[in-house]
């Protein structure tokens, strides 16, 4: 069966698949449009956590930020996810500085989770929130045979997985059925866990932004230094609800298992295999006859196959499966259009849409499976030159999947940045691909507590470890001094010197879209020599300059708040990167860097901006010296292209 064959989906990064494929199907893979490129797999040895070697932090070598930071002692770190498998090896505290004093959160009791004796000086809190998470769900999660935990216990492995990888304590020999053995370990293995279970394992993880929000306030009540989430598009803007409706509706399928891509096989009567993505757990609809309703209209032929508008009187449905389009991004133009197929006899739907729009799920086993334009079109074009056009639809499989250099959510956004273009998203990218670490028993991709997992899902929590080991080091430093490190120091080649590439394509060399300051440098983190600090006044300007006013903001902070009267640039806001999303004639913008490195120190600008673009920086030498720690300098950038050509890339360098 064709699902058995999927391997790996990859979704984020770049869309595609590992499959088991002969070298012909591989080859008729490669010629089908849309297919990028075909590679075939190779066997890499299993190393357990090799991840932490990749970045430089090696246990064995003696002068890293692991040790330097005394591997995250005394900061906390906060992960949101699906809970934890308190029996796991990963959570046992030996070693562990004691719970620090500022620590004001909670270890709570429940199913199969005491908190007497799950929690210690590795766990040193637990909560679990799911109120959100039932009124949405509109029924009582089941809770019987181990399907969840009414308690910080993790059913799904993710939260395990995540919080081992983040802060995990050494544990050795450990192997994954048999690939490999050694020692696995969080980022920050002598940090503390605060355990926040916000997502629950239901068709493979759910997660509501009210749980979230709710979570979010206690652990700043907590005392939490770091925060992980390896949740997607949770965090409701300050600006508007309603809008957070239309990305997220009713359910937010973020989590843990977004990365995990729901694959549903088509294999239409040609015995071409299309994918499509569904949550349909139902049986196999063997091959069955597949029907594009474009005769049904009969009130108006534009509206022929339109999912929200079908109209199947006409044409015989009974015992097939209906394909139709739609350009609605809610979930209705699904709902309705399953009800009129199931109503008309119909087993099964297909709807091609925008791929941007979130994933839908049909009630029950009906399967609604989404597939975008093109392979819509696709199967369109199957169905019209074949007289008795079949298909085969194989229930969703879940995959986790991401290649390399996944990008990495800071909480606040991730990917192209909708909301301000002028501030560059991605930040930064992190190991995320067959990260070994703890999971629940009861995890099915588990083994012996152990599982391999690939997502952005996987690259957070490795971020979260490193960050608390940069805080460990330096606890005086803001988020935004620890963001900047991370940013400025980050490798834009692969710590092999190679080039990072991207989209699965060995054309595309990566950009900052892409991968954002490069891939995570630990080492360089401890010691940027400069950072771009902000503090509440800049935030506040933010806002300022993303046009909310003084009331919005002020309610938001809880302080009387004018903005200045001249309108700040969003383009001012002190990041450490620039980008301009529309460059005409010349645009000045501010920076202000702060010394951490020697005090005295002179830095010198170094310029090498792309072919058409002139940059000048003033002032270009920045003396630092026991008084002086923060300078300010403009940058004047203009060019001579005439129309908007794109992006064009620059990094900047200072000696
Ligand atoms: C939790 O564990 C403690 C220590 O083993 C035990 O005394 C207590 O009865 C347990 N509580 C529950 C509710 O099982
Ligand atoms: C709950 O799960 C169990 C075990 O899979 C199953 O037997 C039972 O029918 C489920 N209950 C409900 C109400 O779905
Ligand atoms: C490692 O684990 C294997 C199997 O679990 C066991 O046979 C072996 O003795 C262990 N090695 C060490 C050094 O503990
Ligand atoms: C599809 O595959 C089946 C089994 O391999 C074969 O019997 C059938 O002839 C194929 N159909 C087409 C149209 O190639
Ligand atoms: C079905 O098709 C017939 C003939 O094409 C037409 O007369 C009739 O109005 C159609 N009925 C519906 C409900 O669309
Ligand atoms: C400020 O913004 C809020 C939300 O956008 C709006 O409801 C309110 O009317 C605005 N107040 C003023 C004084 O413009
Ligand atoms: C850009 O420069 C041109 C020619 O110097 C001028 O006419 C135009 O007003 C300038 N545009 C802006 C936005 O400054
Ligand atoms: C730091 O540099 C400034 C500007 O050059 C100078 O005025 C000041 O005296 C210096 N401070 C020290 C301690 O050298």
């Amino acid at each position: 069966m064709a699902s058995d064959l999927m391997v790996y989906s990859y979704k984020h990064g770049f869309s595609g698949f590992a499959a088991k494929l002969t070298k012909s199907q591989a080859q008729k893979l490669a010629e089908l449009p849309g297919v990028v490129l075909v590679i075939p797999n190779s066997l890499h040895k299993l190393q357990t956590t090799r991840s932490w070697d990749f970045l430089g932090l090696s246990s064995h070598s003696p002068n890293n930020i692991l040790h330097n930071s005394n591997m995250g002692d005394g900061v906390i770190i906060g992960v949101f996810d699906t809970g934890l498998w308190p029996e796991s090896r990963v959570f046992r505290d030996e070693g562990l500085g004691p719970v620090p004093s500022r620590w004001k959160g909670a270890c709570k009791s429940g199913d199969k989770f005491n908190a007497t004796t799950h929690c210690n000086k590795k766990v040193i809190g637990a909560r679990w929130y799911i109120n959100g998470f039932l009124a949405e769900y509109g029924q009582p999660l089941n809770t019987s045979e181990g399907q969840e935990y009414l308690s910080p216990r993790d059913a799904n492995g993710h939260g395990t997985h995540t919080a081992s990888t983040a802060g995990g304590s050494f544990v050795g020999n450990v192997s994954y059925k048999g690939l490999g053995s050694g020692s696995v370990r969080g980022g920050a293995p002598h940090a503390h866990l605060a355990i926040y279970k916000v997502c629950w394992d239901v068709l493979g993880g759910l997660c509501a932004s009210a749980d979230i929000l709710k979570a979010f306030d206690d652990a700043i009540h907590d005392g939490v230094d770091v925060l992980s989430l390896s949740i997607q598009s949770s965090i409701p803007r300050f600006s508007d609800v309603d809008e957070r409706d239309g990305h997220c509706n009713g359910f937010i399928p973020c989590s843990s298992t977004m990365d995990r891509a729901f694959l549903s096989p088509i294999t239409l009567g040609n015995n071409k295999t299309l994918l499509g993505q569904a949550i349909f757990t139902g049986k196999e609809i063997g091959f069955t006859g597949l029907v594009y309703p474009e005769s049904s209209t009969d009130f108006d032929p534009k509206a022929a196959g339109i999912c929200e508008v079908l109209l199947l009187n006409n044409i015989s449905v009974s015992g097939k499966v209906v394909l139709c389009f739609t350009s609605m991004t809610r979930r209705t133009a699904m709902l309705v259009a399953s009800e009129i197929v199931q109503e008309a006899g119909g087993v099964g739907l297909i709807v091609a849409k925008n791929p941007n729009d979130a994933l839908y799920s049909c009630d029950g086993d009906f399967p609604c499976i989404e597939v975008d334009y093109e392979i819509g079109t696709k199967i369109l074009f199957y169905i019209r030159s074949t007289r008795s056009p079949l298909v085969k639809l194989s229930p969703s499989k879940t995959i986790v999947g991401k290649p390399v250099s996944p990008k990495v959510a800071y909480f606040s956004s991730r990917g192209p940045n909708s909301i301000a273009p002028a501030i560059l998203k991605p930040d930064i990218t992190a190991p995320g691909v067959n990260i070994l670490a703890a999971t629940s028993p009861l995890d099915l991709l588990g083994d012996g507590g152990y599982a391999i997992k690939s997502g952005t899902s996987m690259s957070t929590p490795h971020i979260s470890g490193i960050v608390a080991l940069v805080k460990a080091l330096h606890p005086n430093w803001s988020p935004a001094a620890i963001k900047s490190a991370l940013i400025t120091t980050a490798w834009q080649t692969d710590p092999s010197g190679l080039p990072i590439f991207a989209e699965g394509s060995p054309q595309k060399l990566a950009n900052p879209f892409d991968f954002g300051g490069g891939i995570v440098n630990p080492n360089g983190a401890a010691d940027p020599g400069l950072v771009y600090d902000m503090g509440t006044t800049d935030y506040i300007h933010y806002l300022c300059a993303m046009a909310y006013n003084n009331s919005a903001i002020s309610r938001l902070t809880l302080q009387s708040i004018v903005c200045p009267s001249t309108k700040l640039s969003i383009l001012d806001v002190n990041l450490p990167s620039i980008t301009i999303p529309s460059l005409r004639n010349s645009t000045t913008i501010t920076r202000t860097i702060t010394n951490v490195g020697a005090l005295k120190t002179k830095y010198r600008v170094v310029i090498e901006p792309p072919i058409g673009i002139m940059v000048s920086v003033n002032p270009d030498v920045l003396v630092f010296n026991s008084t002086i720690k923060k300078i300010s300098f403009k940058v004047t950038i203009s060019t001579t292209h005439k129309v908007n050509t794109g992006y064009y890339y620059w990094k900047p360098n200072v000696d």
